[in-house]
């Protein structure tokens, strides 16, 4: 069983042009609800992909909730969220004709995760965490599931600093170049992984968008291309890498497979529009990687 811990958001998309500098009003179109959420993100993607996926996070007592947990449902997400004393959290992302994005989060019960919430870990041989629950949530979680032999496995989304400690905790780390620099390494993206991996993980990924990722595992780098697609939105790219990739390492593939299938799943879900909606399901992801290989 996979677990995967972290946030849940009601996405608010909004189709603009372009997107605002600092002070500045865009008009957008119509805008639509979608669920949303790093955490949730990846859980759904996770499952989707075929894995045995459970979520925890927070969610608030409004209708905004039962909207998540019935996306998690559809998905055959177990759904092992807790209710808090806040609104469920919200994201406000703003949409280009480019397929790039802004957005804001309104963390809300997100925010009320905390260690004693994490559950009794046997039977979960992965935890994936990321960093839009609160940062001392996180540290605990990590540490606790590597004192209980299950692997760690943290996209550190959206990008900070991290502390070293957590590092340590670390089986396999995701990242994009923008997280990757908020670590705070020196050099080409080789040498930063190779930085990075002497603190802690294993593993360390760094997703390039269209060039595809670059994976340090030991002393072996991975370079695995992009899916080519027409893309329509990129949100939630990088939660379903991490979802499908987890997925693939469940089911017994090696790291450079599980990878490949990673990044079909990615560029799928550039292909619509919304989070959760865009996520494509194991069919589709083994029929677009069959027909590339
Ligand atoms: O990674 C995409 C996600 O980031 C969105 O679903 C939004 O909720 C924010 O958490």
């Amino acid at each position: 069983m996979i677990l995967v811990a972290g946030s849940a958001n009601i996405d608010f998309f909004t189709p603009v042009e372009h997107l605002p500098a600092a002070g500045e009003t865009v008009l957008g179109g119509d805008y639509f609800l979608a669920a949303g959420g790093k955490g949730a993100n990846q859980a759904v993607a996770c499952a989707k992909a075929g894995g045995r996926v459970a979520f925890l996070g927070a969610l608030g007592q409004d209708s905004f909730a039962q909207t998540l947990r019935e996306s998690l449902r559809q998905s055959g997400v177990q759904d092992w969220t807790i209710t808090a004393a806040a609104p469920t959290g919200a994201a406000f992302i703003g949409v280009a004709q480019s397929g790039e994005n802004a957005i804001t989060v309104a963390s809300g019960a997100n925010s009320r995760l905390r260690s004693e919430h994490l559950p009794d870990l046997r039977g979960v041989q992965t935890l994936v965490l990321q960093l839009e629950i609160p940062l001392e949530t996180v540290c605990a979680f990590a540490a606790q599931a590597k004192a209980a032999g299950v692997k760690v496995v943290l996209n550190a989304a959206p990008a900070r600093p991290l502390p070293t400690e957590l590092l340590g905790q670390l089986d396999h780390l995701i990242v994009n170049e923008g997280e990757l620099a908020a670590l705070g390494q020196a050099g080409d993206l080789a040498a930063q992984l190779r930085a990075v991996q002497a603190l802690g993980p294993q593993v360390v990924t760094v997703t390039l968008g269209a060039q595809g990722s670059l994976t340090l595992d030991g002393d072996k780098l991975l370079d695995v291309p992009a899916y080519p697609v027409v893309v329509r939105d990129t949100t939630g790219a990088g939660d379903t890498f991490v979802g499908v990739l987890v997925a693939a390492r469940s089911e017994g593939r090696n790291l450079a497979e599980a990878l490949e299938l990673a990044s079909v799943g990615a560029g799928l879900a550039c292909t619509q529009s919304g989070a959760q909606p865009s996520m494509p399901n194991r069919a589709a992801i083994m029929a677009a990687w069959q027909s590339r290989v």
